[in-house]
């Protein structure tokens, strides 16, 4: 039985989020890719030690990270007061990252970095939670709609070559 443990993540978490950020988005998405030099340059970015620990700084951000056997294993990203052209609604929020290592999935720790991050909202009174999830994502989208989220729209974004399509999900959060 492994020993697991959730926190909201600090400064001091930035490598461990870092590393976390590239690995998970490798092997979810990695396949996607023809050119792997468009991964390796859009992951060595998007997920840098600096680039991480100013998300941390911001006030406007709360993460969270997953641990088994103290090892980190996941985290998630919560930005407050993130608007989106998808709803039109006050006090909105957005779930940024939910990120699990494959090796780790059977532990069921994604449900509960979600139910956390979703208690965090609701007790800062946001009104609205909406992500984005590549609509090939179906693993990531069974767990949003477990919990209430219903595809809002969609959108696209382009790495390098490659072209992805994502949905909008949104949920009321309770009052
Ligand atoms: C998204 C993520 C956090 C969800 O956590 P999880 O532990 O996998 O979540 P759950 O197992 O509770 O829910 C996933 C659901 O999809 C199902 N599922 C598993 N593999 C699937 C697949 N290949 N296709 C469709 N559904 C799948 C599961 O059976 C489960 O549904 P069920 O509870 O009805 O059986 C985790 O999978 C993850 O970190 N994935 C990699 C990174 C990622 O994609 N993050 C989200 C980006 S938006």
């Amino acid at each position: 039985m492994r020993n697991t443990e959730i926190r909201i993540a600090t400064v001091d978490d930035a490598s461990h989020i870092s590393t976390l950020g590239k690995i998970t988005f490798s092997e979810t998405f990695g396949h996607l890719f023809r050119k792997k030099q468009d991964l390796l340059r859009y992951v060595e970015t998007t997920f840098s030690v600096s680039k991480i620990t100013a998300g941390l700084h911001k006030s406007s951000n709360i993460f969270w990270i997953a641990f088994a056997d103290e090892k980190p294993i996941g985290y998630a990203k919560l930005k407050l007061d993130s608007p989106t052209e998808f709803v039109d609604a006050t006090a909105i929020c957005q779930l940024q990252k939910i990120y699990v290592l494959k090796e780790f999935l059977s532990l069921k720790i994604g449900p509960e970095l979600q139910k956390q991050l979703l208690a965090k909202a609701q007790e800062l009174s946001y009104k609205y939670i909406w992500l984005s999830v590549l609509d090939s994502n179906d693993r990531a989208i069974r767990f949003y709609k477990k919990n209430g989220f219903d595809i809002i729209g969609s959108h696209d974004f382009t790495i390098g070559q490659e072209h992805f399509d994502f949905f909008a999900m949104g949920k009321k959060l309770k009052e």
